[in-house]
């Protein structure tokens, strides 16, 4: 059988082990998935250790995606334009490869909920690794426009320079923003996790059909009733839906099958 684990720390609360082995059932592969914790130092030998006694894959979270983007023998392009990563696959070769799926799963779940998004200009606020990290899936996706919004302008503006090969990609500080209507919002800052917002202007939601939260929680995050606020019409949800897209992604990696994402996201919804 093969076996798998997340490793982070504190993991704890990872859903991981849940949501794998929901995946596991549904297209019925034999496998076990586990939990890893090391010290916040010990990510290398803790990870050697684990492909030494056998084990085929890690999903990989904070604060390690870094140290797991250097353990990696071998990158996709998609873990290197992000410069983290969150899964690796222990090939029959012996070599690790190290992939990125939190895009992906961005892209599964804003597809899911909105179809598809070609054409679509997208604002997203927010400039830290987890924008980084969806930027070049997003423009593989078609979009027509990626506006990355931050509170420092100039951390927006570096990631615009480093994609503007990639795709059609513009940047402002929060208050500097050009006069464009978005379709899609994103909010990719942490903000909501304990409430909070950031510091832009509700007129961004006028135009826009759906606002989409990174962070998720039981009820509605802050961004979300925001969002909801500014805006009658348009329709919002929570990152619940990336996260287990993500690891469909990852589980797709590992075993060359995509599982249902729709039933997993309920059944962890009821858990919350
Ligand atoms: P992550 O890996 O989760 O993206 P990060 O790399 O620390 O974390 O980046 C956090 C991002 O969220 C940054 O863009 C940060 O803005 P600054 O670059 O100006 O610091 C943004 N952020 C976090 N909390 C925020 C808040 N309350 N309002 C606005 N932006 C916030």
């Amino acid at each position: 059988m093969d076996r798998y684990a997340v490793f982070g720390n504190p993991i704890e609360h990872s859903k991981s082990p849940l949501i794998h082995s929901m995946f596991a059932k549904q297209t019925e592969q034999n496998i076990e998935y586990g939990r890893q914790q090391p010290d916040i130092n010990g990510f290398n030998d803790a990870i050697a250790g684990f492909f030494t006694q056998g084990y085929t894959g890690a999903n990989v979270t904070s604060p390690f995606k870094l140290d797991a983007f250097r353990f990696a023998d071998e990158l996709t392009p998609r873990a290197k334009a992000a410069e983290a990563v969150n899964t690796l696959y222990k090939r029959e070769d012996g070599s690790v490869l190290g992939d990125n799926t939190d895009g992906a799963g961005l892209v599964q779940d804003l597809q899911r909920l909105r179809g598809e998004l070609d054409g679509k200009n997208l604002l997203l606020i927010g400039a830290g690794g987890a924008t980084r990290g969806v930027i070049l899936p997003l423009l593989r996706a078609q979009v027509h426009n990626i506006h990355i919004a931050n509170r420092t302008a100039s951390k927006a503006q570096q990631l615009a320079i480093m994609f503007e090969k990639e795709g059609a990609i513009t940047a402002s500080g929060f208050n500097d923003l050009p006069e464009t209507y978005y379709d899609l919002i994103v909010n990719c800052t942490s903000s909501s996790l304990d409430g909070g917002l950031p510091e832009i202007t509700s007129s961004i939601f006028t135009h826009a059909s759906f606002a989409y939260d990174m962070t998720y929680k039981a009820r509605a995050t802050s961004f979300m009733v925001w969002a909801e606020k500014s805006n009658v019409n348009i329709k919002t949800a929570d990152g619940l839906g990336m996260l287990v897209g993500q690891a469909a992604e990852s589980f797709y990696v590992w075993r060359n099958i995509r599982p249902e994402i729709e039933p997993v996201i309920e059944a962890v919804r009821e858990m919350l």
